[in-house]
């Protein structure tokens, strides 16, 4: 209890003092992941590993180390693989940490990610394990100009007016673009370039704001039409740019509406997505690992041993309690998981364990008998974005045309999570349906069904994913980086790639190269 006390005002600060996972990536904290396909040579020659959790850092130890002959058991607290990898569908049943209950009762067919849902295209070495194991992928669109930026309150005639996307990217874009334009034109900005210089740069402004010939933005065919274009006598009429001043006062520069998924590298185009959901990424290496994973296993205690390591852990089906050894043992419990288990960790790890906060996170999956935003707003995938506290509302990007569809009503992070986290189930559903019913008026008249859930509240995860600021980077992170005795750590909290799979996948790997490296040499403690 101590722990999660502390973990709380952890969490608190972390909110208070931004380092969300936007303002992270914003900050350029997380960078790439290489490519690499594990290729070792030697054999494990049966020694025995314990993994501890089969999300997706689990069941990658698992499948690398099978490969060279380790024998591996991977505990898993939950009746199911995957961990944060959690696609939610018809019958999917949760239990929150107060005891809230609840089943989805979607359609057949329909679903949601209610964890990972998007890979960034350069994260390799998810890719790399999407070939491997004959996982298809296809694109997930994180980017629709045709989606909404809905900004409630403000004032001015745009006033909780939804725009689309494109409106406000070609606006902000005309009017700063004619802003430089005007400074270069005036040779106002005392810059070492010689007039043909300053003419390209002009030349690239006017083509980057669509600005006319005497440089000024009166709007653009970019931004959309009032009336479209058809066929006949049907040239369209191009819809007139609000004034600066009026997308200022609504409220439309405010952070929400930055670009994100142009702002940040993790989230450029081209994403791509498991089609029919992500969990078939851990069925795949479901099917691989086969009956090595012992599920319903709650890990009760940790300990290093003098050749190895030995878990504690309570068969949740039958109460009993069971004790497990192994050589080495493999962490991937979430730390807010962990910091309630009983070990007897280094007292570095065991402060990391405590110390590092992780994002509270939302996400809360509605049905709808019909879908309107493909079919009344053009939406074919994308999110729209809002300064309300569903923060984002993401389109299903596949099922195209078909009747029902399922979005994800809101998608948030930090406090405005907490918020949301800490209402009743028929709370969350009203406040989601009442926010989201202000882009989309539709919501009221074609809402079904509803699955929320808070992941600071999923048992077993208790968090979204590891928040470091730089300074609990410096502090805390190089607790994990090494082998603490025979235990070693894994997961996307290791890594410099967290609330991704790929943090997981990288962290998985280079926990297998060490492990493996250690036994090739023989060393006094791997040998049995
Ligand atoms: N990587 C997570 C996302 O895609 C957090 O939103």
């Amino acid at each position: 209890m101590t722990y999660l006390t502390r973990r709380h005002f952890i969490r608190k600060a972390a909110q208070l003092t931004g380092s969300g996972y936007t303002a992270m990536m914003a900050l350029g904290l997380i960078p790439e992941a290489p490519a690499r396909t594990l290729n070792l040579p030697g054999s494990g020659n049966g020694k025995r590993i314990i993994i501890l959790g089969a999300g997706m850092a689990g069941l990658a130890t698992a499948y690398e180390l099978g490969k060279k002959g380790y024998d591996c058991t991977l505990l898993e607290a939950r009746n199911r693989p995957g961990g944060r990898v959690w696609t939610v569908r018809k019958g999917t049943k949760e239990t929150e940490t107060e005891g809230t209950e609840q089943t989805c009762t979607f359609d057949e067919g329909q679903f949601f990610n209610a964890g990972a849902m998007r890979i960034p295209h350069h994260h390799e070495s998810v890719i790399a394990y999407c070939r491997e194991l004959g996982v298809p992928l296809e694109s997930f669109n994180n980017t629709n100009e045709g989606a909404y930026y809905y900004s409630d309150g403000g004032t001015g005639p745009l006033a909780s007016k939804r725009i689309r996307q494109r409106e406000l990217h070609s606006d902000m874009r005309g009017y700063t673009t004619e802003l430089l334009a005007k400074a270069f034109d005036q040779s106002a900005l005392d810059l070492p370039l010689s007039p043909e210089d300053r003419e390209k740069i002009i030349g690239y402004l006017v083509a980057e704001g669509s600005l006319d010939a005497t440089r000024l933005y009166k709007g653009s065919s970019r931004r959309g039409y009032s009336v479209v274009p058809g066929a006949y006598d049907q040239p369209g009429k191009m819809a007139d740019a609000p004034a600066l001043l009026h997308l200022i006062e609504a409220g439309y520069l405010s952070p929400h509406f930055y670009n994100v998924p142009e702002y940040t590298y993790e989230q450029q185009t081209t994403m791509l997505m498991v089609p029919g959901g992500t969990d078939r990424l851990t069925d795949a290496f479901v099917k691989k690992i086969g009956k090595k994973i012992l599920y319903g296993a709650a890990v009760k205690e940790i300990k290093k041993t003098e050749n190895g390591a030995s878990v504690v852990y309570q068969d949740q089906k039958t109460g009993a309690t069971r004790e497990l050894a192994g050589d080495f043992c493999i962490c991937t419990i979430p730390l807010p998981v962990l910091s309630t288990i009983a070990n007897n960790f280094s007292s570095d790890v065991q402060r990391a364990v405590d110390m590092v906060p992780y994002n509270d996170t939302c996400k809360v999956g509605l049905q709808f008998r019909r879908r309107f935003w493909e079919e009344d707003d053009s939406i074919y995938g994308g999110i729209s974005r809002t300064n309300m506290d569903i923060t984002q509302v993401v389109y299903p990007c596949s099922g195209y045309l078909g009747k029902k569809g399922v979005l994800i009503g809101c998608y948030n992070y930090g406090s405005t999570a907490e918020r949301l986290g800490n209402l009743s189930l028929p709370d969350r559903q009203k406040m989601v349906l009442e926010q989201g019913g202000k882009i989309h008026p539709q919501y009221g008249k074609e809402f079904e069904s509803c699955f929320s859930l808070a992941w600071q509240k999923i048992p077993y995860s208790m968090g979204g994913w590891a928040v470091y600021s730089p300074e609990a980077r410096q502090r805390y992170y190089p607790a994990f980086l090494k082998p603490d005795g025979n235990i070693y750590f894994a997961g996307e909290h290791t890594s410099y790639l967290t609330a991704w799979i790929a943090g997981s996948f990288e962290s998985a790997r280079r926990t297998v190269e060490a492990i493996h490296e250690r036994v090739q040499r023989g060393g006094a403690s791997a040998s049995k």
